[in-house]
């Protein structure tokens, strides 16, 4: 086996040795199901070094002694600092085309007695999921406007939901979004540079910190989730734990959108896969 990379004592200001680091991938793995392995190092000594200089703290022995012993918020305040919140509106657009095309049909017909549609987006990040998420179904659904459409929008980041809930973005983070779109669904954010969505398309989601390996305080069903670019963070049994309980709270004719470098393979699960990283809940 080879040896863990260590960092370079003359360009890190902290003392970061192997102690460190396994005591902070087993927190992190125990709160969040998040699996880090010797190729993070860098990161996160670089994102954690920046809460050690926040705190005043003289190096990673404290920090370490801090969260084993009495954290209080800075557990919150350290699972934030070590995810990963990359995200785009209509990222993978694929997606986004299926759910317009094929998935929203099915669903308006399948809902068509209760006018009902609930669609989670789970690991939100900043936002820009659930937003393009509603924006395909306001221009996707027939007479939107008499349903009862939901989005859920939840991380376990409180920092990324409070900018999602915020709903106001840099022009320059719109690259996904055509003119037509942003004429339509965004308006001025009151700052040069900014824009804010629309209250229209705002008011169909709900926004709340949530971690994914807790208890869910709700049961669905729901027409279809997506989970993209989140599982990847998992090791196996935690992934294959998750697609088991999403499989137990879409509905029957309902998707799952899991990220592009994710996929299923060697879960038994409730999906089968019929797209680009797209699965339906099997049906007979
Ligand atoms: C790379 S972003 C993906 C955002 C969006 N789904 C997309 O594909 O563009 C991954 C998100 O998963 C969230 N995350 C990681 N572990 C989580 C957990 N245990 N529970 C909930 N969210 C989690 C992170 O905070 C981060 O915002």
């Amino acid at each position: 086996m080879s040896a863990a990379p260590q960092l370079n004592p003359a360009t890190h200001e902290y003392d970061f040795h192997d102690g460190h680091f396994n005591l902070l991938r087993k927190l992190v793995a125990e709160h969040a199901g998040i699996a880090l392995n010797d190729s993070k190092r860098e990161l996160v000594y670089g994102r954690l070094a920046r809460r050690i200089r926040a705190l005043k703290l003289s190096g990673f022995d404290d920090y370490c002694r801090l969260l084993e012993n009495d954290p209080g918020e800075e557990m919150i305040e350290f699972i934030n600092a070590i995810t990963t919140n990359l995200t785009a509106f209509f990222r993978e657009v694929h997606h986004f085309e299926f759910l317009a095309d094929t998935a929203i049909p099915e669903f308006v017909k399948a809902n068509a007695a209760s006018r009902r549609l609930r669609i989670w987006s789970a690991g939100c990040s900043t936002g820009e999921e659930p937003y393009s998420i509603a924006m395909t179904l306001l221009e996707s659904v027939p007479d939107a406007a008499r349903w009862d459409i939901r989005i859920l929008a939840t991380d376990i980041d409180s920092n990324v939901v409070a900018t999602a809930s915020a709903g106001v973005y840099a022009e320059s983070r719109l690259q996904g979004v055509s003119d037509e779109r942003r004429r339509r669904w965004f308006t001025g954010a009151g700052k040069p540079g900014y824009v804010q969505v629309k209250p229209e398309v705002a008011e169909l989601i709900r926004f709340a910190p949530l971690n994914l390996m807790h208890e869910w305080p709700f049961q669905g069903p729901f027409d279809a989730i997506f989970c993209r670019n989140v599982v990847i963070y998992f090791d196996k049994p935690t992934q294959h734990a998750l697609f088991q309980r999403y499989g137990n709270i879409i509905a029957p004719h309902g998707y799952l959108f899991i990220g592009h470098s994710e996929s299923m393979f060697g879960a038994q699960t409730a999906f089968e896969l019929i797209g680009r990283t797209t699965y339906r809940v099997q049906r007979g």
